[in-house]
């Protein structure tokens, strides 16, 4: 008998493992059925309305610093059990861990996300994900959250994929950019209009002793 194969579960699954393995990144429109993205928008802008955001940090540890010549952004990291929204993305954002694990042998072991808002006028200096002291972070995923975006509102994530190949990404509710997270340098640039998103991060076993 041939060997049983799992199926892959999110429809775009098996899109999204090819091209992490072709070309490191790849982005996928709908990605979320528009009224779960809508209801996540609702609930970012609700925690802003709360006062629950707060200004972005770079770095972590002792070298974490809040640097708004850096980036402008306000976050909130997502718990489990927060509100309905919330918790059907991290069920959807799991199963595709599990997706890219089948399918990459990655051995992903957790995804970690945070809500964030920038303000008109942000911006998030060319970075990488992984931090220097901590390469945990593999798989860098973005879903966005803004109806009607327009092409002058700005606030593209720009990729760099190589010496001269640079790729703009319109921040259009309900698409996800998913990239590896050591190897893509990538940036915003300012936005004209408040913009919303939902950063995430799959993450492998640290190989720091424990
Ligand atoms: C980040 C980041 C990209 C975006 O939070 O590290 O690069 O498009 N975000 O929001
Ligand atoms: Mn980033």
């Amino acid at each position: 008998m041939p060997a049983m194969t799992l199926p892959l579960e999110h429809p775009m699954s098996s899109a999204i493992v090819d091209d992490l393995a072709q070309r490191g990144w790849s982005r996928q429109t709908l990605f979320l059925p528009a009224e779960l993205s809508r209801a996540l928008a609702a609930d970012c802008l609700r925690r802003s309305a709360q006062g629950e955001l707060s200004p972005a940090a770079i770095g972590r540890g002792d070298a974490q610093a809040v640097r708004e010549a850096v980036r402008g952004d306000q976050t909130q990291w997502l718990e489990p059990g927060e509100t309905q929204a919330c918790d059907r993305y991290l069920a959807v954002m799991d199963s595709l861990r599990l997706d890219l694990n089948r399918g990459l042998f990655l051995g992903l072991e957790d995804f970690e996300c945070h809500f964030a808002l920038y303000p008109p006028g942000a911006f998030y200096r060319r970075h990488l994900d992984r931090f220097r002291d901590d390469d945990r972070r593999t798989v860098s995923t973005v879903l966005y959250l803004n109806e009607a975006w327009q092409p002058g509102d700005g606030g593209e994530l720009r990729l760099f994929l190589g010496e001269q190949d640079v790729l703009d990404v319109a921040p259009v509710a309900g698409s996800l950019v998913v990239f590896l997270s050591g190897e893509v340098p990538h940036e915003v640039l300012a936005t004209q209009r408040e913009r919303l998103s939902l950063t995430g991060w799959f993450r492998r076993r640290g190989n720091e002793p424990f």
